[in-house]
């Protein structure tokens, strides 16, 4: 993950967004269990489940939202489908995965710049998922299809799905960011034309 200092040669927005969201990955390292030595299969689950029910609103929000600028592959990038399917994996019915608490507050997601902020956010877990992945497959024997799809969600084009986000990214036309002043969102905060 990123420090907070400025990288020298990374457009203002990625750096914004690395920096503004460089501490909050720290804490998510620390809180989620992957590394734990007492991770077993039943508490995988339960994170997983708690992914679907972070996944499912916020990627049905953004969807539903209609605010995401343009150029953006929703379709391809979806992943509730696929924790849908590594929960059906280790056992789940259909029932069950849609009766799962969803997360009652997810950020706000009222301006194409809020968009684009949790989409950072969601696409940059892919790049992290690589290293939980060969974790989980190394400790729990998960794979694409005994319930470890999720963490290698685009497989081998992890780093060109990765890249090809930067571009997008970085072509979105931006104003300057408002000034402090009012709804301080830090990093996200950033108007659109
Ligand atoms: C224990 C869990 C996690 C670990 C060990 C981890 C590890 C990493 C690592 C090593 C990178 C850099 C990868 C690279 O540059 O190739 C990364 C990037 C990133 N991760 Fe995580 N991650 C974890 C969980 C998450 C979660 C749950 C999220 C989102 C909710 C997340 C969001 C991001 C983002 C946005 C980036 C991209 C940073 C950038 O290059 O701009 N990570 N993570």
């Amino acid at each position: 993950m990123h420090s907070q200092a400025p990288d020298v040669g990374v457009p203002p927005l990625l750096d914004a967004l690395r920096s503004g969201t460089a501490l909050l990955h720290v804490a998510l390292e620390k809180r989620l269990p992957f590394f734990a030595p007492r991770l077993d299969a039943d508490w995988y689950q339960r994170v997983l489940q708690a992914y679907y029910g972070f996944y499912r609103p916020i990627e049905a929000r953004l969807h539903d939202g209609g605010l995401i600028p343009i150029g953006f592959d929703q379709a391809l990038r979806a992943k509730t489908p696929t924790l849908r399917n590594d929960l059906n994996a280790l056992g789940l019915s259909d029932e069950a995965i849609s009766a799962l608490s969803q997360c009652p507050s997810l950020p706000h997601l009222d301006t194409p710049a809020a968009c684009l902020g949790a989409l950072y956010v969601l696409e940059g877990a892919t790049l992290g998922g690589q290293i939980l992945r060969r974790e989980m497959a190394q400790r729990l024997a998960l794979n694409a299809d005994n319930g470890g799809a999720f963490l290698n969600v685009y497989g081998t084009e992890t780093g060109r799905r990765w890249k090809r986000f930067l571009d997008y990214l970085a072509d979105v036309p931006l104003a300057p960011p408002r000034p402090p002043a009012g709804r301080g969102c830090g990093a996200l905060d950033i108007q659109l034309f």
